[in-house]
């Protein structure tokens, strides 16, 4: 697949490694593609990764991860609108300080006909990069609508080699939401180390 990555800091420059990896054309958007950041994460996805600006990254994209600030989302998104319509797009974006911590509100506004996930937003990139804890493989709860466009995303959870686990459409949320948040408590208020992951034992259907 075609896979704009905007943002090539840790989530966007881990998950382009790994995504590249598996074959797929991916491109890195950045305000500045000559930035020290979108160097390294180009120098480490290899041969098949560029770097472009944020505009063309997003164009060339059949699917587009948001992985920038959080405080960048809504002007990113409104700028970016027509080149988003009707794509698979993943918010991994954080607002923890906000009323809302995911920014799917600002990506529906700008482009209504795509096809909106919350994944890759509850876990360090730490565990992307290494996806196994103490010998379990680590889960990927997401969100989002149901059919081809999930299968998709799920494949992509995957090739990062997370199990995803899929929550339900974006009704369901602010379940995938406060699973950051119980991991940024853990983390960062109750002193648990940034590898720490959270797991639903047992499996359900697809
Ligand atoms: N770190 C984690 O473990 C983690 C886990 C889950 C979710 N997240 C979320 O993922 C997002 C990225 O986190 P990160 O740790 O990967 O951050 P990061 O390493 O700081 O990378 C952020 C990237 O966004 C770019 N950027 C900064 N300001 C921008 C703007 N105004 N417009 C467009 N691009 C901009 C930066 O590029 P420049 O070189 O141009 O500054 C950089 O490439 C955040 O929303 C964060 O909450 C992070």
């Amino acid at each position: 697949m075609k896979i704009a990555i905007l943002g090539a800091g840790n989530i966007g420059g881990t998950l382009g490694k790994k995504w590249s990896a598996a074959g797929h054309a991916v491109v890195f958007g950045a305000r500045d593609p000559g930035s020290a950041k979108a160097r390294a994460a180009l120098e480490s996805a290899g041969q098949g990764a560029r770097a472009a600006s944020l505009a063309e990254a997003a164009a060339s994209g059949e699917v587009v991860l948001f992985s920038i600030p959080s405080g960048a989302m809504a002007e990113t998104a409104q700028a970016l609108g027509a080149a988003l319509d009707n794509k698979i797009l993943i918010d991994a974006t954080n607002n923890f300080a906000g009323p809302v911590i995911n920014n799917l509100a600002a990506l529906q506004a700008a482009a209504p006909g795509a096809q909106l996930y919350r994944a890759f937003n509850s876990l360090g990139w730490e565990l992307f990069a290494d996806p196994k804890l103490e010998g379990l493989q680590v889960d990927m709860f997401y969100s989002g609508p149901d059919g081809e466009s999930r299968r998709q995303v799920e494949a992509l959870i995957a090739e990062i080699g997370l199990r995803p686990l899929w929550v339900g459409g974006n009704d369901q949320v602010t379940l995938v939401d406060n699973l950051g948040a119980l991991w940024v408590n853990l983390v960062f208020r109750r002193g648990w180390p940034r590898r720490t992951a959270l797991k639903a034992l047992g499996s359900g259907p697809e």
